[in-house]
């Protein structure tokens, strides 16, 4: 298979590969080394006029090893992160001192260089020497991932490994400086994070991520920690008369479940009979909790925790003021209202239809057999 794909991608790169890079020519290994560091983290619009400016101030490893640190960073002002610089300029050092002038042409010597990881050697070595080295930046993770579907972030150990692998086992044994520019440039112009063109791809008839459906999903994003999903606790309150119907209350427009009919919902932090008393002029007397009532919304879940209890009107009389009533489970049941889907299951486990028409006393209310059923979550307001 390689030699298959390194033909593929080599003939691509003959027609819509970059050949004009000013690296490329003249080709040496200090431009190679220079315009590597530089792409490591900039893309190759903002590095070509850097690029230029700098070769032709610092021309060698000597003039740039020579230089005063402040005039290279004045060179390297605007390109961002400017440990590489600093790199550079002790890399060179190391190289005047090390090496005799000449970029070390062993992949260990030239790791060991400031500012030099696995992928940065790998490219100056290829295509500065054509050597048979594997590269593995961003976009050739890219390219790899998708091509050889290889799931999982890439930053994780065994994933970078199967990839490396995949990198070593694809190299050609000729062409290796077009090569590794080939893959990076597929990945930069072809196989892109956001809107790949695989239609025009010289890897896509045999491209895993493409056969099974996976271009969006490869390479696999950083793992987030899960984040708790916010919780919200209410009290449910039932509130019955002596006819055993209960208090509802329309819920207001704007907030959860507005405009259907409930029991009062109270913040699990409020004094639930203070705020029954002011909102209703009700006190129960005695409260029976039932088991709570988990609901999902989009953003939250929701716990209610019901209470029940007979109603006794206080002096200040209900306060009904045309947005709640009591209502018999029978009309609860029949429909009459909107109801939320959570309280209208509870509703219908405290009163099932058999026992309709009912005025069932609070004592004999069944408590709920079963934690509310587990639904998809409700999109909030
Ligand atoms: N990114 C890193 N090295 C590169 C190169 N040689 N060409 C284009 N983008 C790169």
């Amino acid at each position: 298979m390689s030699g298959d794909f390194a033909d593929r991608l080599l003939a691509w790169f003959e027609r819509h590969g970059r050949h004009d890079l000013p690296w490329q020519q003249p080709r040496s290994a200090y431009r190679v080394w220079l315009s590597e560091v530089m792409l490591q983290q900039t893309q190759v619009a903002t590095v070509r006029p850097y690029f230029e400016r700098f070769v032709a101030r610092f021309p060698d490893f000597a003039s740039l090893a020579q230089a005063p640190a402040d005039e290279l960073m004045r060179y390297w002002a605007g390109l961002g992160y400017y440990a590489r610089a600093r790199n550079l300029h002790a890399a060179a050092q190391a190289v005047m001192s090390r090496h005799g002038g000449e970029f070390p042409t062993e992949f260990e010597a030239a790791l060991a260089l400031p500012g030099i990881g696995r992928s940065t050697a790998g490219a100056i070595l290829a295509q500065a020497h054509g050597q048979r080295q594997a590269i593995l930046d961003a976009n050739v993770k890219r390219v790899l991932a998708r091509w050889a579907g290889i799931a999982g972030w890439p930053g994780e150990a065994a994933v970078a490994a199967r990839l490396w692998h995949c990198a070593e086992q694809l190299l050609p044994t000729q062409r290796l400086a077009d090569y590794s520019q080939a893959l990076m440039d597929l990945g930069a112009t072809l196989c892109t994070a956001g809107q790949p063109r695989c239609g025009d791809c010289p890897l896509a008839d045999d491209c895993v991520a493409r056969r099974e459906g996976r271009v969006a999903e490869l390479p696999g994003a950083k793992p987030r920690p899960a984040r708790p999903r916010p919780q919200r606790e209410a009290w449910l309150i039932l509130a019955e008369d002596e006819q055993g119907r209960w208090l509802l209350e329309q819920r207001p427009g704007a907030g959860i479940w507005g405009g259907l009919w409930c029991p009062p919902l109270i913040d699990r932090e409020q004094d639930w009979a203070g705020a029954l008393r002011e909102r209703h002029g009700l006190q129960l007397s005695g409260a029976q909790p039932d088991a709570p009532i988990a609901h999902a919304f989009s953003h939250y879940d929701l716990r209610l925790y019901p209470l029940r209890g007979p109603a006794q009107l206080l002096a200040t009389g209900l306060r009904e003021a045309g947005t709640s009533r009591w209502y018999s489970p029978a009309a609860l049941r029949a429909g009459e209202l909107g109801l939320p889907a959570p309280v209208a299951r509870y509703v219908e486990r405290l009163a099932p239809a058999a026992d309709l028409p009912g005025t069932a006393a609070v004592a004999r209310v069944r408590r709920p057999r079963r934690p509310a059923a587990k639904a998809k979550p409700e999109s909030v307001p």
